[in-house]
């Protein structure tokens, strides 16, 4: 074992017990994290080396992840497939595109042994990124998503998997208010992507999953445009960039076996498993409406109107 690195990783472990704790996450710069996370995305801090090529798919928990790892891998690879024996019809998106903080063994590096160009995901909000991210120029894609519905996924599939012990609905709903749960606050994780975006439009795409849900095949060619792949006027004649959306639907994907049945590899913290079918439930637009009341909702609108004033981001 190289001590040097351990000493780091001890160093680390005993700044990440000093953290501000509540129900099982730590407080780490304005964010919640699962203790495991915040102590990958340290060590990340030197692991990661970034490279100009980049492409980093940012997300909040729950608000297209999947879809745009789905998406994002399919355009810029899609000189090397065919779609009747494509990847994506045997791996699940979660496997074609690793993220950056939950590694699917103990090792953080496995990002460093990628060829480039490489397509990466994380959860991370734009002020945890590894420093060099930003002086490298690589390019970002995030997705937001409408917050009740993000709320009520992120419910479902802490239910999935924690089993019985997930807390109920009332209280999940609460922390989700004060901000409280994985990688929130929610708005503040939003708000700076967003602004981000505004300041560097070249270098970061600001998506939502509604507007894509209305019209993926105008926002999977605005995605290709961004990430210097555009599809070609013949690719449109032959309807390449429609054939990508068909691909990468809720319907297609969550049809699939290898998104039906068994594991991912990814392990984000000690003793839990997520179970690939847990990625794909309804993908619909306006799903809270069966979980939380009105009431619920009008709260929920109230707060984001008052975090969000003035940004020009509305969701
Ligand atoms: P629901 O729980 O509302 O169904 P993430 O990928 O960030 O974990 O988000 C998961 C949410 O995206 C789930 O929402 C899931 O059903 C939905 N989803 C997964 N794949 C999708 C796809 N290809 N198109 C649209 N939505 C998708």
């Amino acid at each position: 074992p190289n001590n040097e690195g351990s000493s780091a990783e001890s160093h680390i472990d005993d700044l990440v017990s000093k953290l501000p704790p509540k129900e099982g996450l730590v407080l780490y710069k304005n964010y919640w994290l699962w203790p495991q996370t915040a102590k990958n995305i340290m060590l990340l801090q030197d692991i990661f080396k970034p490279r100009h090529d980049d492409i980093i798919l940012a997300t909040n928990p729950k608000c297209g992840t999947t879809w745009l790892k789905a998406l994002a891998f399919t355009i810029t690879t899609r000189h090397r497939y065919n779609f009747h024996d494509h990847p994506l019809l045997t791996h699940h998106p979660q496997e074609v595109v690793p993220f950056l903080e939950i590694p699917t063994n103990e090792d953080l590096s496995y990002v460093e042994t990628l060829p480039s160009p490489r397509l990466v995901s994380t959860h991370m909000p734009m002020s945890l990124l590894p420093g060099s991210i930003a002086s490298h120029g690589c390019r970002i894609v995030y997705i937001c998503r409408e917050p009740k519905d993000a709320f009520v996924s992120l419910w479902h599939f802490l239910k999935r998997i924690h089993g019985g012990h997930a807390p109920d609905l009332d209280s999940m709903f609460n922390r989700f208010c004060e901000g409280s749960l994985p990688s929130g606050p929610f708005w503040n994780h939003c708000l700076e992507y967003w602004k981000e975006s505004i300041a560097s439009p070249d270098r970061i795409l600001f998506l939502k999953y509604e507007d894509m849900m209305s019209d993926p095949v105008r926002y999977a060619k605005k995605l290709a445009l961004f990430l210097g792949v555009p599809f070609t006027g013949e690719e449109e004649e032959d309807g390449v960039h429609e054939q990508v959306v068909r691909l990468c639907s809720f319907e297609m994907l969550s049809g699939l076996e290898a998104n039906r049945a068994g594991n991912l590899k990814l392990r984000p913290r000690p003793n839990v498993v997520y179970e690939k079918s847990a990625f794909f439930r309804r993908g619909k637009v306006g799903d809270w409406v069966n979980y939380m009341s009105e009431e619920m909702g009008r709260k929920l609108d109230y707060i984001m109107e008052e975090k969000l004033k003035g940004s020009g981001l509305v969701l």
